[in-house]
């Protein structure tokens, strides 16, 4: 059984048959498909969103099956009913579950329990759906991996470490500039680079983006981190991609960002609605990705 909790539970070859299975999709959107008829994916989000729930929702729906949207507060667990319990309850109904988490070990848990395959849908440590978006947007634009150079700018969070792993997978040379203290998780730069990852981390943005095909941000307090938010804008000052960061990339250098953004923070709106910045379509790979990502867990195709 498939549990996708970080990017790096798929292999090269894996991603690149789900990348290719999203290709198929993306081109055949409209057309009628039950690949995943009577099927149903559970949806527990502890946390807001707006792409990762759509995009679930509306890729069951045009594969002919159905999805539950469960915030966490409404189900028992959120009145203590035990992770455990959950995970193998909904398996006795339903064939694959996702999760949005604050702690990485719920998610985890889940996916020991369950009897069904188990997606994380973001968690603390990583954002293995947003990775397989970004990197459909990026072989759209780009073509091949190998070689291609990508800076991250901003804070070394989860999408960041899922990044790392993605880029050592596919073979790109990546480099992030952080905030002293803000760098990525330890354990997962070692775990990239053991996987063979070209990666330099530093604390100079321009550094970073100097000949870059594909600059990518997010925003500077994640979800979970809104205690921390004052000190957080004080501290990324100096790592906003703005049109002066660009202009030391590729002249043909993409802009991604997993979305929400905050326009004037971590990217000026200059950038982020540019003729660069392919957001949208990185967003609307959300949707493609998944729906491979789900007939590959349910076993359908
Ligand atoms: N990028 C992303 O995961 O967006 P949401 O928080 O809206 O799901
Ligand atoms: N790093 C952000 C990503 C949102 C999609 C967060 O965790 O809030």
């Amino acid at each position: 059984m498939m549990h996708l909790l970080s990017i790096s539970d798929l292999t090269h070859k894996e991603l690149q048959e789900l990348l290719d299975l999203s290709s198929e999709l993306k081109e055949q959107r409209g057309q009628e498909m039950d690949a995943l008829r009577n099927m149903s994916l559970a949806m527990i989000f502890e946390k807001p969103s707006t792409r990762t729930r759509v995009s679930f929702e509306v890729a069951m729906t045009e594969l002919g099956g159905h999805a539950l949207y469960l915030n966490y507060d409404d189900l028992q667990l959120g009145r203590s009913e035990t992770i455990c319990d959950t995970a193998r309850v909904l398996s006795r109904y339903i064939h694959a579950i996702t999760a949005r988490v604050y702690s990485h070990e719920t998610v985890s848990e889940l996916a020991r329990c369950a009897d069904v395959p188990v997606i994380n849908a973001l968690s603390d440590v990583e954002h293995p759906c947003q990775l397989l978006a970004d990197l459909l947007t990026i072989r759209e634009y780009k073509g091949d991996f190998k070689g291609l150079r990508i800076a991250w700018i901003g804070d070394g969070n989860n999408v960041c470490n899922s990044l790392m792993l993605a880029a050592a997978i596919t073979g790109m040379t990546l480099s992030i500039a952080s905030p002293a203290g803000y760098e990525p998780d330890p354990d997962i730069q070692s775990q990239a680079r053991e996987l063979g990852c070209d990666l330099t981390i530093t604390h100079d943005p321009v550094e970073a983006a100097s000949g870059a095909d594909v600059l990518y941000t997010d925003v500077w307090v994640s979800m979970g981190d809104e205690t921390e938010e004052e000190k957080r804008l004080r501290d990324f000052a100096g790592f906003q991609i703005d049109g002066n960061l660009l202009c030391h990339a590729k002249s043909d250098c993409i802009v991604l960002h997993c979305l929400p953004a905050h326009r004037g923070q971590e990217i000026t709106g200059e950038v982020l609605d540019g003729t660069q910045s392919v957001v949208l379509d990185q967003a609307e790979n959300r949707l493609h990705v998944q729906k491979a990502l789900l007939m590959m867990a349910m076993e359908r195709i």
